[in-house]
This record gives structure tokens, C-alpha cells and sequence, in this order.
């Protein structure tokens, strides 16, 4: 999507958008031809947000275009419209809406297409970066959430635990980074128990992926990722209707994994490292099972109470490595329970942090960045849901309630040592269209997380 935009100097023959209200549209489009804005008027044009008119010039030329927008945008995301309404061809920022760097950034994040299986054809029009604005931030950005989008939107069939890897090899391969990756049985014996249980029915081996890059003496920053490339439900088997989008389910790995991308492009001076536990919740003969229990890389015993709780097993194992080397901020990313789809629906992740400074910091991005989210509480006295009688902790409470509170309060069981810890419960997904936001797979709080990092270590 970084290809839809140009340099001003090659693009002399780009048409002008003037970004207007219903209050300023008449004096902004001076310029126009009077019979431009005769179009405009005819066509009852009214610079409402969202309002869009293509006028045209002589000889079926386009003279410029009209984008109704907000004085203080509620979404400044959504100039993203005009990279799928707009005809093929060059434009301008002539006159630009409140925050050009964010509209644009919608206007690539909109121009967004997924082709690996059907390539489709329609207009494609490119837009000139506006004076002021880092073109190296807008492409930067936009590549990372095509890469999160591409791996999250590739079926299971050709996106499994070893493609998974696969797309981690390729980052580090970019940015020279490093990679260490344990496969299937070696699980075993380097101290992976959840993970091997988890993904060990499944023809296609579980891994844990491990990348390290950065001045190894810089501030320790770790991003985890939760990556079933498929979740059945395993054994406690969920419903069609609960696993039809299911390859999704490494949604949390594609937003670290693109995350790390952002943070290696901009060479931010922290020793970055990205794990990974990328496996498929399958079923087979030798499927992990409930009531079953495991040891945890931790030490802490787990009782299955349901197969589909997979994600805070894997996580677990994930964090207790990361948590060794007591990192300055570890942040894992997570579809990991329904239940946050319920508390705050498609659009909004939860976040849940210890670290008050943290949260803060993030919801200033978040809302700097249009990349929402939401905290909510790691709610102590919920503990008491995670207990088993004859284990240390059981991965399914069974009162159903606050379920993305209990699953990052079982996750907070093997976190002890980092500085600051963040959990981001990830739903990664668009259900709809929206400008900017196309329907399938999404990136969600690594824009604010990138915008946060820059600001503590650039
Ligand atoms: N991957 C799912 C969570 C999920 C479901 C995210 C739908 C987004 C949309 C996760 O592995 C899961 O199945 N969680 C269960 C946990 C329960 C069994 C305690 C859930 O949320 O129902
Ligand atoms: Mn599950
Ligand atoms: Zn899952």
C-alpha cells in the first residue's frame, strides 16, 4: 500500500482535494472553475463528514474533489474513504483536513487488498505526501499493518506453525536480526511443556520462536505473540459459528511480529527480542485433553479444564522465557478470549497493566494515533477463579464470568520479574468495511505502542 503514494515532484499533473466543512467549502474551492462549482451545487453537495464529490473539468478531465470532513475529526482515519472511492489517477492535499499525517496514513491503510488468491481490479489512485509529513513514517507504518493483515488473512492451510516461522526468519533476514526456534519434541527437552501439549496433535509441529536484535546492552524490550494458526477448540471442540474465522487465532503474533518490524525499520536503540509460540489447536489420538495436567515452563502445574483454552497455555511458557532475563517492558499480544469481544466488541482491546504510567502513556497514543484500546483491571480477588484442586492453577474457570480479566490474570502467574508487563487481548479483525479499515485481518495498538516506544527510546 506504501506504492499509493508519490513525491510532489513527480506528480505535476495531480488533481487537488480540498478537505472541507460546510462552513469554509465555498471559499476553499475559489480555485475551481465556476462550472465545477456548479456541479457541486447541482449535485447538492453539502461538505458533510464523509460527503465526497469528484467534479469534473473540460473534456472529461477531473478538476479536483470535495471530502466533507470534521474540524476536530472524531476519526481522522477516515479520509481512508478516497482510496477506494476515488478514480484512478494522481492527487493533492490542496487543502488539507486537521491531521494530514493520520489522513493520509488512512488513505494507504485503505488502499490495502489482500490478492494472494484473487487479484482484483478498480481504481488505484495515488496521493502526494503532504510538506511536513515523514514519508519513511507512512511506509514504514503502512507496510507493518499489510504484513500483520497479509499473515492474518492467509488461510490455515497455507499459513501453519512453520510459515509462521517462516515470516519471523524473513524479519530478522530484513533487519539482521537473530532467530533461535524450538521444534516439536526438542520442546520437551528445552522446557516447553504447555507448548508441545498444546500444539502436539497437529501433523505440523509446534515451535517456539525466538528473535533477538538491538545492541544487546540497550533497554530490554519484549514483544510475545500468541500464534495458533488454527484453534478447533481441540477436543472441547467449538461450534462452526465459533471456528469459522479461527485462522485468525495467530492474530496476536502477526501484531507482534509486525510491531518488530516497525521498531527494527525506525533502528530504535532497545535490544528488541520477539517471541512467538506458533502452533495448531488441533485434534487427533494424542490430543492434550481435559482434565489433563501439565507442568509449565514456570514450575506451576496446569489442569485443563477446556481445550480452548489454548492461547493462555502457550502464552504461559511464552512469558516465563521472556520473564528470565527481567526485561524493561514485555507486552504480549493475544486473541485470547472471547470475552473480550463481549466486553468491548471488534474495535477496542483490552489492556491490562500493573504499571499506571504505562496505561496512561498508552491511552495518550492510542488516542493520538486513532489505534484504540482499553484498560481494564488485572482484578486480584479473580485470582481465586484460577484455582484447581490438584494442580497449581486450572487454564479454564468454569463461573464464565470476567473471562478476559481471568485468562490475563492466569497469564500474570508467569510474569514475576519484568519491569512493567502489558497484556493486549487482540480481536484482529475488521467484521466490516470501514475507511481505512478494510474487512478481514487488522492490526490493533501497534501504532500506539510503536508512537510510545519512539517517544521513551528515540
Ligand atoms: N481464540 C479463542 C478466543 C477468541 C474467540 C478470540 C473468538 C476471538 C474470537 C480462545 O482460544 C478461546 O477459545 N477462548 C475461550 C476460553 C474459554 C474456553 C475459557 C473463549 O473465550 O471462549
Ligand atoms: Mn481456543
Ligand atoms: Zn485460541
Amino acid at each position: 500500500m506504501a506504492d499509493r503514494l508519490i513525491e510532489a515532484a513527480q506528480a505535476e499533473n495531480s488533481r487537488p482535494i480540498w478537505c472541507v466543512t460546510p462552513q469554509n467549502w465555498r471559499a476553499a474551492a475559489q480555485e475551481l472553475p465556476a462550472s465545477a462549482l456548479a456541479f457541486a451545487d447541482a449535485s447538492g453537495f453539502r461538505a458533510e463528514p464523509g460527503g465526497l464529490i469528484v467534479l469534473p473539468g473540460p473534456d472529461g478531465s477531473i478538476a479536483g474533489v470535495l471530502f466533507g470532513v470534521e474540524e476536530a475529526p472524531r476519526d481522522p482515519l477516515a479520509f481512508g474513504k478516497l482510496a477506494t472511492a476515488l478514480p484512478a489517477g494522481d492527487y493533492h492535499l490542496a487543502l488539507p483536513p486537521a491531521n494530514p499525517r493520520l489522513a493520509v496514513l488512512g488513505f494507504l491503510l485503505g488502499s490495502y487488498r489482500f490478492e494472494r488468491y484473487r487479484t482484483r481490479s478498480g481504481s488505484r489512485p495515488r496521493l502526494v505526501v503532504p510538506a511536513g509529513v515523514d514519508a519513511g513514517y507512512l511506509t514504514r507504518t503502512a507496510d507493518a499493518v499489510a504484513l500483520a493483515r497479509d499473515l492474518i488473512n492467509t488461510p490455515a492451510n497455507d499459513l501453519g506453525p512453520a510459515e509462521i516461522e517462516h515470516a519471523v526468519r524473513e524479519l530478522a533476514a530484513r533487519h539482521g536480526a537473530s532467530v533461535v526456534v524450538t521444534v516439536g519434541d526438542d520442546l520437551l527437552a528445552a522446557n516447553f511443556p504447555l507448548v508441545h501439549a498444546v500444539g502436539r496433535a497437529s501433523p505440523r509441529a509446534p515451535r517456539l520462536i525466538d528473535m533477538s536484535w538491538g545492541d544487546p546492552a540497550a533497554p530490554k524490550v519484549t514483544l510475545v505473540g500468541k500464534g495458533v494458526a488454527f484453534d478447533t477448540g481441540g477436543l472441547d471442540i467449538k461450534p462452526a459459528s465459533g471456528m469459522l474465522i479461527m485462522k485468525k487465532d495467530m492474530g496476536g503474533a502477526a501484531n507482534a511480529i509486525a510491531l518488530a518490524e516497525m521498531v527494527m525499520a525506525r533502528k530504535l536503540p532497545v535490544r528488541l527480542r520477539l517471541i512467538v509460540a506458533a502452533v495448531e489447536n488441533a485434534i487427533d489420538g494424542n490430543a492434550f485433553r481435559p482434565g489433563d495436567i501439565f507442568p509449565s515452563r514456570k514450575g506451576l502445574t496446569v489442569e485443563i479444564g477446556n481445550t480452548d483454552a489454548e492461547g493462555r497455555l502457550i502464552l504461559a511458557d511464552a512469558l516465563a522465557l521472556a520473564d528470565e532475563e527481567a526485561p524493561e517492558l514485555l507486552v504480549d499480544f493475544a486473541t485470547l478470549t472471547g470475552a473480550a469481544r463481549v466486553a468491548l466488541g471488534p474495535q477496542l482491546p483490552p489492556a491490562f497493566t500493573d504499571d499506571d504510567t504505562l496505561a496512561a502513556d498508552l491511552a495518550r497514543h492510542a488516542a493520538a494515533e486513532s489505534d484504540p484500546l482499553w484498560r481494564l483491571p488485572l482484578w486480584q480477588p479473580y485470582m481465586s477463579m484460577l484455582d484447581s484442586p490438584i494442580a497449581d492453577l486450572n487454564n479454564a474457570p468454569g463461573s464464565g464470568f470476567a473471562g478476559a480479566v481471568t485468562a490475563a490474570l492466569f497469564l500474570q502467574r508467569f510474569v514475576t520479574r519484568a519491569t512493567s508487563w502489558l497484556h493486549l487481548d487482540v480481536y484482529g479483525w475488521n467484521p466490516s468495511s470501514r475507511p481505512a479499515r478494510p474487512e478481514g485481518g487488522e492490526a490493533q495498538t501497534i501504532r500506539a505502542l510503536d508512537a510510545l516506544l519512539a517517544e521513551r527510546y528515540g
